[in-house]
This record gives structure tokens, sequence and C-alpha cells, in this order.
């Protein structure tokens, strides 16, 4: 059914403007001032609130064995809460260990989320290691319409390259115009804090930010940025934490390397205190890298608003309590993950244009448009004719407080709950499709499709 949003404030990365949007065929078809209702379409009065481009999450798990546990959510249940929070497409993280397939990864992830997700969705390929079969697998994988790869320099030994690994990945990434992410904290310097931290009995998950601090972080950035400045490939560097590796990748920057840099919305709303919080309760905010000192959120604040951060992800990857009590011991055993996907555009709306100074295009820019550039979803992140008609209407009146009820996550816990918000989206389409009408879940979890890309860099 043919679709007309009504009256509302377009807001893109440049542009502001009110105007009628009409959909038709998955697609927007037509933009402008009282378009004529043909009949049997279907009407949203957006009076009063702002019509936002589908929100992209560039960095998700949503299927990921891990510290001897899985993430929590399936690709429906994932889906479902990312529409509620306004976000249309996600790109999930494919993250076979140093031990498995690179290609059977692949095709498992893929098989897992085809026909289960209400939303779109594409994968970055992660590479654990490079032997004699890799090159050829990933070259299929490109072709399958896969264009960005991901490295952990961190996880010695479980998702973790080596340097002659990375350096391998990034020259095939070059030679195949793919972007490389990357998890950049020093694998070795991360291994030995952690030993000598338990050895002196600190054990509890206070433990986690000193085992890994901005220095490890910085390191990690510096290093992955010399590595694509040698081979020439193009990188983005995903949640980072803290203005030294802010700085780090800012240099690179300046060096001319090509790299981009992703913050998650839990660095921008959670310090260190948090994992702090005493009788175990920290271990909710253990995420890797770790929640810092304050004063690095408002470097992170200050690198949005200056672009110097380009995009807003989550890092979305819930543990339960039950699976987060395996670290009672020790902090390292852990699972390293906070749920965010229903609340990343919830939470930047408001402490970052609510009650805080990032511009509404900017806000747009770095939670959908930026991530769609850089990743080549060439139909997603835009409000234009012929873009896909993924659109959220976007209620600034709404006030609320995220609780059990509202975060939609499935997980026992919401690292946001109390947290207050401004605004919500009321109504929310996949390709014309309603899927949340007035805050609710309206849609089909297998109408999400598989993005295919094509290499750019
Ligand atoms: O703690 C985190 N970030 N968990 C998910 C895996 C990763 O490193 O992205
Ligand atoms: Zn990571
Ligand atoms: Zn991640």
């Amino acid at each position: 059914m043919p679709l007309l949003i009504k009256g509302g404030r377009i807001i893109t990365a440049h542009e502001d403007y009110y105007a009628d949007v009409y959909c038709e065929d998955e697609l927007i078809t037509a933009i402008g001032p009282n378009l004529a209702v043909p009949e049997g379409t279907e009407v949203i009065d957006a009076t009063g609130k702002y019509v936002f481009p589908g929100f992209i999450d560039p960095h998700v798990h949503i299927h990921l064995p891990f510290m001897g546990t899985f993430a929590k959510d399936t690709h429906s249940t994932a889906s479902i809460a990312a529409l509620h929070g306004g976000t249309t497409s996600y790109i999930e993280m494919v993250c076979p260990n140093r031990t498995e397939d690179t290609l059977e990864g692949y095709n498992l992830w893929k098989g897992m989320a085809e026909g289960n997700s209400a939303c779109d969705y594409t994968f970055h390929m992660a590479v654990s290691k490079f032997d004699d079969t890799t090159a050829a697998q990933l070259r299929e994988i490109v072709a399958d319409g896969i264009a960005s790869f991901k490295v952990f320099l961190a996880y010695k030994g479980f998702f973790g390259v080596e340097d002659d690994e990375l350096f391998n990945t990034l020259t095939l990434a070059k030679e195949l115009g793919v972007i490389t992410t990357a998890h950049c904290e020093n694998a070795e310097l991360v291994a030995q804090l952690c030993d000598k931290l338990l050895s002196e009995g600190k054990t509890g998950p206070e433990w986690h930010e000193p085992s890994r601090p901005t220095a490890v972080e910085a390191e990690g950035t510096g290093h992955f940025a010399s590595f694509l400045e040698m081979t020439g490939a193009a990188g983005y560097v995903v949640h980072l934490s803290c203005e030294a590796a802010l700085k780090e990748a800012v240099d690179a920057k300046l060096r001319g390397v090509q790299l981009y840099v992703e913050s998650v919305i839990p660095h921008f709303c959670f310090d260190h205190t948090f994992a702090e919080r005493p009788n175990f309760e920290g271990a909710k905010w253990i995420m890797s890298p770790p929640l810092r000192e304050k004063s690095n959120q408002k470097a992170l604040w200050d690198g949005l608003r200056m672009g110097l951060i380009d995009t807003v992800a989550t890092d979305h990857c819930p543990f339960d309590l039950e699976q987060k009590a395996m670290g009672r011991e020790a902090f390292t055993l852990i699972p390293n993950g906070i749920p965010a996907i229903g609340d990343r555009v919830n939470m930047l709306y408001t402490y970052g244009v609510s009650r805080g100074d990032l511009s509404l295009n900017r806000f747009v820019e770095s939670a959908s448009t930026k991530a769609a550039e850089i990743f080549g979803l060439t139909q997603k992140g835009r409000i234009a004719v012929g873009a896909d008609a993924d659109l959220v209407v976007f209620d600034p009146d709404y006030r609320g407080v995220v609780t059990m009820d509202t975060h939609h996550v499935n997980n026992d816990y919401s690292g946001f709950e109390g947290f207050e918000q401004d605004g919500r989206p009321t109504e929310v389409t996949v390709r014309g499709q309603v899927a949340i009408r007035d805050g609710e879940f309206v849609g089909d979890t297998s109408r999400g499709k598989l993005i295919r890309r094509t290499p750019s860099y």
C-alpha cells in the first residue's frame, strides 16, 4: 500500500525543511508540500514531529559465541528492539574464532539472519586468522556483497590477529577496495595487565578498566593507523572510548591516512563508576574498551560535534545476569558486552541534541548517513526520491524514563534503566512498510533483507 507521511519537519544530514513524503513500491517517490493523496494511500500525520531517515547501527553483535557463552539475542529480538529505537538497518559482525573456518562462519551467520530480521542488515566479515585458504575465501565473501572486514587487535588467541595477519588482511583489503574495521586494544598489554591484577587478588569488575587503560587503546589505535599507512588500505576504528585514542586517530587523519572513527552510545552515557558498583552489580557495564574516566565523555561529545568522530554505533552485545556471573571469581571471565540496540538513537537525541549542543543535522549524519556513506549502503541514510523508504517519525515532545518495560531488548537488565528520555520514534518504516506504529511493533520479522554492497575504496 502506498504511504504518505504528511506535514513533518524533514531533517537529513544537511537539510531541514517541511514537506510531505510519498512512498510506493519500497521507495520514496515524491517529496514536496501538500502532495496529493491517491486513493488507497496510508497517511501518517507528522505534524509537530521530525521525519528522519531510518537510522543505521554499523556495529552490532547478534549471533556471537564469546567468552564461553553466546550473546542473548536472535535476529528477530534484536531487530524488533532496533526498530522501537528508530534503527532500520544494522551491520552485524560475523565473528568466527581462530579455530573456525572463515567461509563456514560467513555462511552460518548469513543463514541465521536470513528470514529472521525485521530490519535490513549486512555484515562486517571478521578475519580472525590469515592462512593459506583465507584470501580465496574472503574474495568469495566480498563477491557476495560484503564490502567490509573486521579485525580484532584484542582477544589474544581467540579473535585476535597477529601483526603478519593484520598486514596480509589490509593488503588484500586494499586490493579489493574493501574497508577494514578494527577493535584497537593491544592484546599483549591486556594479557599482561590482567595476569598482574589477578595475581594481586584484584578480581572484581572494578579492575576491568585498569586491566586495559587508555594507553592500551591509544597504542592499538596508533598501531592500526600505522598498518593502514603502510598498506594504503582504508580503515575504521570501532568503539573508540577515550581522548588518548582519539588523538592517535586524528593524528593519522592529519597524516592522510584514510581512517574513520566510531564511538558507541555506552561510552557517551556511562563512565567507569558504573562498572565499579558494589556487590558485582558493576558486571552489567563490563565491555571492552572499558567505561572511562568522565573527562573522556566530554572528549567524545566534542569530537562528535566537530566531526572528528564519524559515527555513533552501539556495539550491542547482551549477556544476562547469569552469564555475567560467570566472572564472579575473576573479572577476566565476565562476558564483555552491553545491550544498546534500542537505546542508541533516543539516548543520542536526549543527551546530544535535546540536552547538549549536537545539531539535528549532525545527529542524523552520525547515527545514519555517515555509516551509509562509509560502508556503501547507497539506498539508505537519505530522504530523497529513489532512496529506500526507511523513515522515522519522531515526537520531540515525548518525555519518559528507560525501564525494563520500554527497552525491548532480550535481556534481564538494561544498562540505561532510569535514564530520562526526551523524544521517541512514533512511526518507523522499513522500505515503505510501517514496522512501528504509535510506538508499538507491528512489523514483520521476515521482512529484513541482506544489503549487498560494492567495494568503493
Ligand atoms: O565488550 C564488547 N565490546 N563486546 C563485544 C565484542 C567486541 O569487542 O566488540
Ligand atoms: Zn570490540
Ligand atoms: Zn563489537
